[in-house]
Order: structure tokens, then C-alpha cells, then sequence
């Protein structure tokens, strides 16, 4: 075994998507919070969800890792907001930056997908996050507001899932780039 799918997912649409991934790949998937050594991996494949910028569990994931020769490290954000829009994936850029050596992040491939969200399902302290972001930005007129922040007043209160297994279609082909 010397490629792994390392996942960090609260409330399952990272989980899916890697569970997917790994069903297409033969390759394991396993919770960051049992993360295998990385050192004598060739291929590693890290999904998060995306909450508030930070990529759930990617930063300690990655702690003391430095990259070798021969290894190929690809990062997979999972969020809300549509990575469609050039405005979303540059904050997501911007923000994996803060998380990752400048080494990590020149030598990663970084591509984004869309989860959903279920407001029925979130924690108390989540439910608290998004309201008090919403309560400070619906305030601003739709048109006025950065993509990101669209995304979540329209998906305010609500259940949705945006989640899309096609989309794993160019990660497959960055694995199978050798
Ligand atoms: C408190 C909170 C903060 C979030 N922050 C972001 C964010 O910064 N960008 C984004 O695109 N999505 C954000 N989301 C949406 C999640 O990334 C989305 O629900 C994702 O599908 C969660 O993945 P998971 O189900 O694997 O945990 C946030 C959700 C919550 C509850």
C-alpha cells in the first residue's frame, strides 16, 4: 500500500466523495484521525471540508511533512461555495496558503469540489457561526455580495446538496498520471 486517500469530513459530503474516489481507484480511504505514516508513500491524496477557509483536519494532517521525490500529493477542498466561479477558488487558494508550506503548495495539485450543507444536521455551535455571518451579511444587497457569500445567504436555513461524483473525473486522471 503505498497510495493512501486521507479524509477529513464533519457531516459526510467529503466522506462520500472519498469513499467514491476510493471505490474508483482501489485506493484506501481512511480518516485523518487515523492517518497512516505518509514518509514511505508515493501517492497522497488529502479531501477536506472547507470550513471557514481551513481545510478540516489538513494543516495537523500535514504537519512535519515534506515532500519527496517521486511522491505526488493532491489536495481536494470540499465546500459550499461554487468553485466554478474564479472569485471562490481564489479565496480557497488564498486561504490553503495560510495552512501549507510555500513547498507544499508549489509541489501540490489542488483541485476543488461542491458539497452541500443540512442545517438540521449542523451542531450547535456551527448553526450559531452561520447565523451570525448571515445576520452580518444579508444586510448587503445580493449583487453587492462576493460569490462566496451568495452562496450562503441563498443556501441559508436550507438543505442542499450540490454534490457531484463526475467531478472526481480529472483527480482520477492526475492518480492515474503515475
Ligand atoms: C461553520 C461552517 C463554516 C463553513 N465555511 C465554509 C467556507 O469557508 N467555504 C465553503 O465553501 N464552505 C464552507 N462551509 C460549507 C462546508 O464546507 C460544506 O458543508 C461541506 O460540504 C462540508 O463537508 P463535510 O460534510 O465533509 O464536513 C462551511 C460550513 C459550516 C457549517
Amino acid at each position: 500500500m503505498n497510495q493512501v486517500i486521507i479524509y477529513g469530513s464533519q457531516y459526510g459530503s467529503t466522506y462520500r466523495y472519498a469513499k467514491q474516489l476510493s471505490e474508483q481507484t482501489s485506493i484506501m480511504a481512511v480518516s485523518y484521525k487515523e492517518a497512516p505514516d505518509l514518509s514511505g508513500m508515493r501517492t497522497i491524496i488529502y479531501m477536506g471540508g472547507l470550513y471557514a477557509g481551513g481545510v478540516l483536519g489538513m494543516a495537523k494532517s500535514l504537519r512535519g511533512f515534506s515532500i519527496q521525490n517521486g511522491q505526488k500529493l493532491i489536495i481536494v477542498t470540499v465546500g459550499l461555495a461554487d468553485p466554478d466561479e474564479s472569485e471562490n477558488r481564489e479565496n480557497i487558494r488564498t486561504s490553503l496558503q495560510k495552512q501549507l508550506s510555500p513547498e507544499l503548495i508549489g509541489r501540490a495539485k489542488i483541485f476543488h469540489l461542491r458539497g452541500g450543507i443540512d442545517y438540521q444536521k449542523l451542531s450547535l455551535g456551527h448553526r450559531m457561526m452561520m447565523k451570525l455571518l448571515y445576520q452580518s451579511l444579508h444586510k448587503t444587497p445580493l449583487e453587492k455580495q462576493t460569490a462566496e457569500n451568495r452562496a450562503l445567504i441563498e443556501t441559508y436555513g436550507k438543505q442542499v446538496d450540490f454534490t457531484d461524483f463526475g467531478a472526481l473525473e480529472p483527480i482520477i486522471q492526475e492518480i492515474q498520471r503515475g
